[in-house]
């Protein structure tokens, strides 16, 4: 049989929910403060809303997921946890966690482990690829809620799943990039990788 499909899952966005955390830390800290609704959200980057707003508000922003315990507190994002570990028990299936974690690396590193072994456990730790240049790294398939991603290698090996969210609802699809729509059963995760074994 041939080889098996390499599918690497994103973590912020993707399998934990990165946005829903800090509009609810922003707003608990800082009050008195302009913040962006989810449904008001563009770019990737909340931090770049946030400056739009103006400087402080952009440092306070920042402030919020450079915090300790940021990233260990993501709730998962719905039906994440069951998709990832059905998907790795899918025979012929190999996942791996693809995460760029902050430059400000204190907090985020340690605890972007201790997530992933809260959630689903210590034979995780075998599939943590930590990285801030996704295109070099070898796969099939990268499910990613960031619509563009760049680095070293272009293009990538990998096929781009764009996951949805609200700061990409509107984007349009570019260069073989197909869509996902959350982790729930009837969202077509299966079919994606269906797909693209019979590629
Ligand atoms: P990802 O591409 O693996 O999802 O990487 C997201 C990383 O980027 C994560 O560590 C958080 C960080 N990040 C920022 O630095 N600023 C932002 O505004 C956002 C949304 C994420």
């Amino acid at each position: 049989s041939p080889r098996n499909l390499r599918v690497l899952l994103d973590m912020d966005g993707v399998l934990a929910d990165f946005e829903g955390q800090f509009l609810k830390n922003f707003r608990e800290k800082y009050p008195q403060d302009p913040f962006v609704p989810l449904e008001d959200r563009s770019g990737f980057y909340v931090t770049k809303q946030y400056y739009a707003l103006g400087q402080d508000i952009g440092t306070k922003a920042f402030g919020i997921y450079e915090e300790k315990g940021f990233f260990l507190s993501l709730q998962p994002i719905e039906g994440a946890i069951e998709a990832a570990r059905e998907m790795a028990d899918m025979e012929g299936v190999d996942v791996y966690i693809c995460t760029s974690p902050i430059k400000k690396y204190t907090h985020c590193v340690v605890e972007k482990y201790q997530w992933l072994d809260k959630h689903l456990g210590k034979e995780w730790m075998e599939r943590m690829i930590l990285t801030r240049d996704k295109t070099v790294i070898n796969g099939d398939l990268l499910i990613d809620d960031k619509p563009n991603i760049t680095g070293g290698m272009s293009p990538p090996q990998w096929q781009h799943v764009l996951f949805t969210s609200w700061h990409n609802r509107d984007v349009t699809l570019q260069g073989g990039q197909v869509r996902l729509d959350g982790w729930l059963p009837h969202s077509g995760w299966r079919d994606i990788l269906e797909r693209k074994r019979q590629e």
